[in-house]
Order: C-alpha cells, then structure tokens, then sequence
C-alpha cells in the first residue's frame, strides 16, 4: 500500500474543509487564528481519525470531516499557547515566527481561545447521530481538561518532581490523550462498538507516547529548518524529557517500544487496520 499517498489525499481532503470552515473575513482575530491553522502542520489528529472513522466501517464523509477538522483546530490552540513567553517562550512553529510574535501576546491568547471554542461548535456540525457527537464531546472536554491536556502542561511547566513516573504522567496527559483520542473519535462516529474503541484507545496512547519521546529526541537532534521549530528548547527551559532522564540512545528505544506495542494490537484488530501499523512506523522515526 502507498501509504504516503494516502495520507496526501487525506491532508487534500482536511485543508480543503479547514479552508471552508475558517475563512479570511478581514478581521484580525481570524487572520491570527487562520496564521497558525494554515502554517503546514501535519495534520497527524484528524488524518488518524479520518483512518479510524474508515477502518470501523464510516461511510459518510460530512459524518467525520467536520469533528476531524476540530481536532486540528484545537490542536492548533495548544500550539499557540504552549509558545507564549509565559509558557515554553518559543519564536517559530510550524516554519514561521510563532503566533505572538506576529500578533502580540494578546491576540495569540485571544487567538488560541477561540479557536478551541469554535473546534467544539465544529463537532456539533458532523451529521453523525446525536447519541454519538454527545459522546465526543464529553470525551473531548474531559481528554482536554484539569485531568486531561491542561493538567499535563501545568505538570509540564511546574513540575517539580524529576523521576520517570511523572515524566510518563506528563507525556500521556499533554500529547497521547489527544492522540488516542483523535483515534476514538474516529471509531466512536462510525458507530462502533466499546470494545473496538477501546483497544483503539489503549493503541493510541502507546502510539502517542512513542510520538511525544520521539518530539523530545527531535529537540535535541534536529534543525529549525527541518523541525520547524527552535532545536534545544526543552533543555534551554529545563524540561523533564525523556533525553534528559534516559539519554538519546535509550529515548529512541523507549519510543519504538511503545510505537511495537501499539503495531501488535493494530494488527490484532484486521487487515483493514493495516494503514494504522504502517503509520506507527512513521510517528517514531519521522523527522519533523
Ligand atoms: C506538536 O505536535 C506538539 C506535540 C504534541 C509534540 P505535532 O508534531 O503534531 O505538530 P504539527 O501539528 O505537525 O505542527
Ligand atoms: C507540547 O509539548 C504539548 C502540547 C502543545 C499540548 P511540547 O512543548 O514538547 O511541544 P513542542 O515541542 O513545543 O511542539
Ligand atoms: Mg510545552
Ligand atoms: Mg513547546
Ligand atoms: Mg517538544
């Protein structure tokens, strides 16, 4: 299967709706909103949930686009926000000057809310069954709040101990919740059932923690220009990373244990689930 292929047409099919749902009407706060959203992010949260919506059996594209594209435009708030001076203080994401730098601080908080307000409104305009989008977004609200996402910055940014069980605490709150969960999404408006999305759920938070240890390994390794962003930042800051605590070398092998983890049950679930073993692979060895 050419899986870079895939994963193209799939990037065509978010940008086109994110165009759709955010466009330019003149006003500051949406061109601040729409300078991170359309400054070439992976698109890594709703590719996985468009991947899982297909592999559990969803048919209708308008049933999944629209909740897809809210996980990118809520992904794109922790971005913003995770660069504030008041947070990790970086100057570039995504290959450009981070969003307060061009807008001001003000605009890039302002900016980051209501892109995360609008991202809920969004769900709410997949077709999918009522029953269904309610369960996203209680699960939504609850993977990104004071024991979700929000918890694992503050841990991130406060921290206080130094010692691997807080650092995976951190890691699964900050970035494999929203992983996971982008999977779960997926599955959850497909109509599928628990155990399905459970075990996608249990292989989504292997898989994103293997990403974050591999985001770590990347601050150290890589270049503003292949990264996107500055290089060396987590020492800089004094972060609780997995290089910090465990070194290069054995970082990556924790990453690709996790990301051997999530493939075996990838592969448990079904040949139609075949994509999602391939893009583990990637998440580990990607460099950017
Ligand atoms: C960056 O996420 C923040 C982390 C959780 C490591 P991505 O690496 O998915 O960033 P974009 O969306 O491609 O810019
Ligand atoms: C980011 O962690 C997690 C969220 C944005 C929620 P990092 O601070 O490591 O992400 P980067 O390296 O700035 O993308
Ligand atoms: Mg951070
Ligand atoms: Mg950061
Ligand atoms: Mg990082």
């Amino acid at each position: 299967m050419d899986l870079v292929g895939l994963i193209e047409g799939k990037c065509r099919v978010i940008e086109a709706a994110l165009a759709q749902y955010l466009p330019d009407d003149g006003h500051t706060l949406t061109q601040a909103m729409r300078y991170s959203l359309f400054a070439g992010g992976k698109r890594l949260r709703p590719i996985l949930a468009l991947l899982a919506y297909e592999a559990a059996g969803g048919e209708e594209t308008d049933g999944i686009l629209p909740a897809a594209c809210a996980l990118e435009y809520v992904h794109t708030f922790t971005l913003i926000h995770d660069d504030l001076p008041s947070m990790d203080d970086d100057d570039f994401r995504r290959g450009k000057p981070s969003n307060h730098k061009v807008f001001g601080e003000g605009m890039a908080v302002l900016a980051g809310d209501a892109l995360m307000i609008d991202g809920f409104g969004l769900v709410a305009r997949s077709t999918a069954r009522p029953d269904l989008l309610n369960r996203v977004l209680a699960e939504f609200s609850r993977i990104l709040g004071a024991r979700g996402v929000t918890r694992g910055q503050a841990d991130d940014l406060y921290g206080g101990e130094v010692n691997p069980k807080f650092l995976r605490h951190i890691h699964l709150r900050k970035t494999a919740l929203f992983i996971s969960f982008s999977m779960r999404l997926g599955a959850i408006l497909a109509g599928a059932q628990d155990e399905l999305i459970d075990s996608l759920g249990w292989a989504g938070i292997l898989a994103g923690m293997g990403f974050q240890v591999r985001d770590d390994v990347l601050d150290v390794t890589s270049s503003l220009k292949e990264l996107g962003k500055t290089p060396g930042k987590d020492e800089a800051e004094d972060k609780l990373t997995y290089p910090a605590l465990y070194g290069l070398q054995r970082s990556q092998h924790i990453a690709e244990g996790y990301a051997r983890r999530a493939r075996r049950i990838f592969a448990g679930l079904g040949p139609q689930w075949s994509v999602l073993v391939d893009l583990t692979d990637y998440l580990v060895d990607r460099r950017r």
